[in-house]
């Protein structure tokens, strides 16, 4: 006599191929019940238009439908609520950290992944001067510039001529910058043309050996100035790196809603949580004080609300952004009275609210970094 028991076992065997954990142990199995043959199982996705919803539903039948006494499979597709869905990331988050590969980047270092739904809108401008402001703060900042290559930000920090070097282990040392140690693939070729022969290597190869090959040293905080685009690269960097968390920025357009469902899209398929946006290129404001919307108004107040997560900062449009991408001197460092630069200053702090550094942090925190500990040394 076949129980619901069997049927949850049966369901053990249907995996979430993104998310890389069986339906039961993830959650999403909802309800079974057996009667008169019929089975009806109720799956929740992580969100309704997922698009392994045919494979799962198609793969619920098949498993169920082999045991004795079922006739027929009755599969009720419903969407997480917002609260399971982020149980169900941080569930496949703790699995993607048992099965990480070992990078030289301290398991405790906070990653913050700057990234966006589309590309222009000031990933780089922002992961540049959050680091500056970050290690004004007096934390000890890394910055990867993980756009291998369409990368700026070397030339955002004034190095464009410096070189990276291996130290005696092999391991290439990050040029100190700023104040900040910086890693970037245009540390490594002559100029940005020659770039375009890295386009032979496989992206997440690139960013393997820049997170394996390189001596990070003690960092509070590694930002990571991601490409345009919802691809590869962040597949790689939470595979490599499972404690990554995103920021996004978007522009204050109200077309946020196609972006969003971008955005949610990649942190799912990538487990990335969304820390949460900053909203860029936002009014400006003339010397004789008149305001001006030039990239609308609400967009970040929109896309945070969407993606339910706090708007670290508004960042006004500012010429010294402009002029300080181009000449490698940053806003935050030329111009700290602006109001872009002490929007970034804002933003940095209230990230450090939002992902306090390592000691600051909680005891289940403590005790999971014990614990993973414990198991290093056997
Ligand atoms: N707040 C701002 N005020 C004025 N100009 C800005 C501001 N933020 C960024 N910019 C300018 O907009 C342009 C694009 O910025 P940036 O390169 O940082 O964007 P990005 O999102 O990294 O682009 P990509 O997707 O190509 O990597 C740059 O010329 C930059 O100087
Ligand atoms: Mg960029």
């Amino acid at each position: 006599m076949t129980t619901t028991n069997d049927i949850e076992q049966a369901l053990r065997g249907v995996v979430d191929p993104e998310l890389g954990g069986d339906v039961v142990e993830l959650g999403m199995v909802k309800g079974i019940e057996l009667a008169d043959g019929i089975a009806t199982i109720k799956v929740a996705l992580t969100i309704a238009g997922c698009p392994m919803r045919t494979q799962i539903e198609g793969d619920v039948k098949r498993k169920v439908g082999a045991l004795p006494d079922v006739d027929s499979v009755a599969v009720e597709m419903g969407e997480m609520t917002q609260e399971e869905r982020s149980e169900v990331m941080s569930k496949a988050r703790f699995k993607a950290r048992e099965d990480a590969e070992p990078t030289m980047v301290d398991p405790v270092t906070r990653v913050v992944a700057v990234s966006s739904g589309k590309g222009g809108v000031g990933k780089s401008s922002v992961s540049v001067n959050l680091a500056l402001a970050l290690a004004d703060q007096g934390f000890s900042v890394g910055l990867l510039d993980a756009d291998i290559w369409g990368f700026s930000i070397p030339r955002m920090l004034g190095v464009g001529a410096d070189r990276l070097e291996a130290n005696e282990d092999g391991k290439i040392v990050p040029l100190e910058a700023q104040g900040l140690k910086l890693v970037s693939t245009g540390l490594l070729v002559d100029d940005e043309d020659k770039a375009l022969m890295w386009r032979g290597l496989m992206l997440s190869k690139a960013l393997e050996q820049f997170l394996k090959d390189v001596a990070w040293g003690q960092v509070d905080y590694l930002v990571v100035d991601m490409p345009p685009g919802t691809g590869d690269i962040q597949m790689a960097l939470s595979r490599l790196l499972p404690q990554a968390e995103m920021v996004v920025v978007t522009t204050p357009q109200k077309a946020a809603q196609k972006v969003a469902a971008r955005v949610a899209d990649m942190a799912r398929r990538s487990f990335m949580p969304v820390i949460g946006v900053i909203e860029n290129m936002a009014g400006f404001t003339s010397p004789s004080g008149e305001h001006f919307k030039l990239f609308g108004e609400g967009g970040g107040r929109e896309l945070a609300n969407e993606l339910g997560v706090p708007l670290i900062a508004s960042i006004p449009l500012d010429p010294y952004m402009v002029e300080g991408g181009d000449d490698g001197a940053p806003v935050v460092r030329t111009h700290p009275t602006s109001p872009a630069a002490q929007a970034m200053t804002e933003a940095g702090k209230r990230i450090v609210e939002l992902v306090p550094p390592a000691e600051d942090e909680t005891c289940t925190a403590r005790i999971d970094r014990l614990v993973e500990g414990l198991k290093a040394i056997g």
